[in-house]
């Protein structure tokens, strides 16, 4: 896997290079090229970000700038887009009016949604580099195989799906936006030029830019590549995964009774079927006090009979299609 960051501070991920994602990179399993947006500038300040249009606090990225570092990393050429919707959420289809003919994503499942009719082009400032072309022409170039994500406190969450879902692309580029973030047209134009783009937000909180987002993310998706974990069934047992994702049960190593508190007595019976029982407990409980709205998720014809009983001790109704507290 390939994976491009573009960011103004690409020394934050020399950080990469410690710990399991530097031995994936040694081993060639990822390659990892963190890149300084401002290289694709050409005044003699460098300068990424403008006022905002409209007016209003911060600076906003330019789209020139993205553009030009976008296109050499995404191997396209520039070309003018005058069909793309800039106020289309990315997750609807099309973004631009009229049919067209996206490129191939690694998301089979992607939403269709709003029709994304063309709005009158009313840009302030227009930075035409060429003569618009067809669309489906444009959409040629996109590589099938290429995921450009942009992290946005103002985006749908990144989960445990996104992560197994972007473990099997080949090449990823990140674009890390600071100041008040990016030109809104620029994942428009990209996803309208064929692109698979997502923007995701790691969390309900503001960070001051793209770049912990991005680690974050990149952890959770490059643990999943074959290979990557020493042992791999610890990834098939976490939190999160699979179809009736759970919180985990808690974790003791020895000695069973450390500073006068002993484990649950349950873990040193020896009884691989007492504990596994426990152990699933405890998940079910944990994650319904923590976490319901996972419960709320659970397919009740996956649960067992065992994890039904349970979770109506627990005070949840499990005859429907999902549980429901009472
Ligand atoms: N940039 C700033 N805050 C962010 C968040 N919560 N998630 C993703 N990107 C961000």
């Amino acid at each position: 896997m390939l994976i491009d960051i573009v960011s103004v501070f690409p020394e934050y991920f020399s950080v990469l290079d410690l710990s399991l994602l530097g031995k994936a990179q040694s081993k060639g399993l990822v390659e990892v090229r963190a890149h300084n947006l401002r290289d694709w500038t050409h005044d003699v300040h460098h300068s990424v970000d403008d006022t905002p249009v409209g007016g209003g606090a911060g600076m906003v990225m330019k789209p020139a700038v993205w553009a030009e570092c976008l296109d050499e990393l995404l191997g396209l050429e520039p070309v003018d887009m005058p069909q793309v919707d800039p106020t289309a959420e990315l997750w609807d289809e099309p973004v631009v009016g009229g049919d067209t003919t996206g490129g191939d994503t690694i998301d089979e499942g992607t939403a269709k949604g709003a029709d994304g009719a063309a709005k009158p082009d009313d840009a302030v400032v227009s930075e035409s580099v060429s003569e618009p072309v067809p669309l489906a022409e444009a959409s040629e170039s996109a590589d099938s195989d290429t995921v450009l994500i942009f992290p946005n406190p103002s985006a749908p969450l990144f989960t445990q799906r996104d992560a197994t879902q972007l473990s099997h692309a080949g090449h990823l580029v990140f674009g890390c936006g600071r100041y008040e973030g990016y030109d809104a047209r620029v994942p428009r134009y990209y996803k309208a030029r064929g692109v698979d783009v997502r923007e995701y937000s790691i969390g309900d909180y503001v960070l001051n830019g793209g770049e912990v987002a991005v680690s974050v993310m990149l952890e959770a998706i490059t643990r999943l590549l074959p290979g990557f974990m020493g042992n791999p069934d610890s990834i098939v047992e976490e939190s999160y995964t699979g179809s009736n994702a759970l919180l985990e049960h808690l974790q003791y190593t020895r000695p069973t009774t450390w500073r006068g508190i002993s484990v649950p007595e349950v873990l040193t019976s020896g009884d691989h079927g007492k504990v596994d029982r426990y152990r699933r407990d405890q998940a079910l409980a944990r994650t319904a006090d923590i976490r319901p709205d996972l419960i709320e998720k659970l397919d009740c014809t996956a649960l067992s009979k065992a994890d039904r009983k349970t979770l109506i001790a627990l005070g949840w109704e499990v005859s429907g299609r999902n549980p429901r507290r009472l």
